[in-house]
């Protein structure tokens, strides 16, 4: 043995020794510069305008859509495990209700505004996102109003989705996140809530760098948001695109935005790297959309692996891309598997 310890010694490579490093699990946790909290996770809850409406999503599993009657009993148990924050998405049912300017998006008697208010109210400790898009309330399924020949309107859209962003932040949105993708929508959002005076007690998130793809396809499933023509390929971002996620993410965050938020996650964890890097002075989001959340069932169902090993691996390499916050759905999961 003292000749064995001998040759390690004279041969003086001590570079190659890692395993000390990481052989206990307490180690082992300190490999990582962030580890997953509660704290760190929104959870998406999409919000009916029928108020008794509890209905299961086939393509999101374990999800449902629920009407505002049946949203405190579902999230009083999760608030006790440690849920600290939701992002809401509004789901209009009501037939007639969609039309070319999402006008439904911030009626204040409509399923968004009226949970905010009661979320607040019940649950004071927890922190409501709310995305801002028009998508799930325009007759043709786009995330802004239209031209005759069918392409964004810019100018009307911004000044649209802005004021949406403002009737949020206006019934106690602790967060507001733009996800339509037109350009200059930050800005407007940040004026506005300048000029109303409340920009102090707003944080705006930007769905910077979002990608299009077919990884929405549950969400559009959900939130019965599916284009009625064409696609998102004119405003959501080529899956090549780097360098443009960068373009949007410097934009972005000139314009204002609080939070930086890359979308889908695991498919673009160079552009979530990049945003940290861009953005090294504020917090990165990463949305694990309802595709890749769907993907992950479906390759366990399939026996390919354990669900909670990949729901922590998928998600531990989100946040070692360099995001500290988590869109997910398997948040539920998490508030159990994490304990206390
Ligand atoms: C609305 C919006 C979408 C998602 C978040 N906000 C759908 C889309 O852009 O088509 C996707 C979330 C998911 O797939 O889980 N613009
Ligand atoms: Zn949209």
């Amino acid at each position: 043995t003292s000749t064995a310890a001998t040759s390690v010694s004279i041969s003086g490579d001590i570079s190659s020794q890692l395993h000390g490093g990481y052989s206990h699990p307490l180690a082992r946790s300190w490999q990582a510069e962030r580890q997953l909290t509660k704290s760190m996770l929104i959870y998406p809850l999409f919000i009916s305008d029928q108020p008794d409406e509890e209905v299961v999503i086939p393509s999101l599993p374990n999800q449902s859509r629920r009407g505002l009657n049946k949203l405190v009993s579902f999230l009083t148990p999760l608030v006790a495990k440690g849920l600290r924050s939701v992002i809401l998405f509004g789901v209009p049912i009501a037939p007639g209700v969609k039309d070319a300017l999402g006008t439904a998006a911030d009626d204040p008697k409509g399923p968004v505004i009226s949970a905010i208010k009661l979320l607040r109210r019940e649950f004071p400790q927890l922190y409501i996102v709310t995305d801002v898009c028009l998508c799930e309330y325009t007759s043709h399924g786009h995330c802004g109003i239209l031209n005759q020949d069918g392409s964004l309107n810019n100018t009307l859209s911004v000044d649209r989705i802005s004021d949406v962003a403002m009737a949020y932040a206006d019934a106690g949105a602790h967060c507001v996140a733009p996800s339509d993708m037109n350009d200059g929508r930050i800005r407007a959002i940040k004026l506005k809530l300048i000029e109303s005076g409340i920009s102090h007690q707003v944080l705006l998130m930007s769905y910077a760098a979002k990608f299009s793809g077919c990884l929405y396809g549950p969400f559009r499933d959900a939130a019965g948001s599916c284009p009625s023509f064409g696609d998102r390929r004119c405003y959501q971002l080529p899956p090549g695109g780097r360098g443009l996620a960068r373009r949007a993410i410097h934009r972005d965050i000139g314009e204002g935005a609080d939070v930086i938020m890359v979308k889908p996650a695991s498919q673009y964890l160079d552009i979530i790297s990049d945003a940290k890097e861009i953005g090294r002075d504020l917090p990165i989001a990463a949305y694990q959309v309802s595709g890749e959340f769907a993907m992950i069932h479906a390759g366990a169902k399939a026996g390919v692996f354990d669900l909670k090993t990949m729901a922590f691996e998928s998600t531990e390499g989100i946040l070692r891309a360099g995001a500290s916050i988590v869109v997910s759905y398997f948040t539920p999961d998490f508030l159990d598997w994490l304990g206390n």
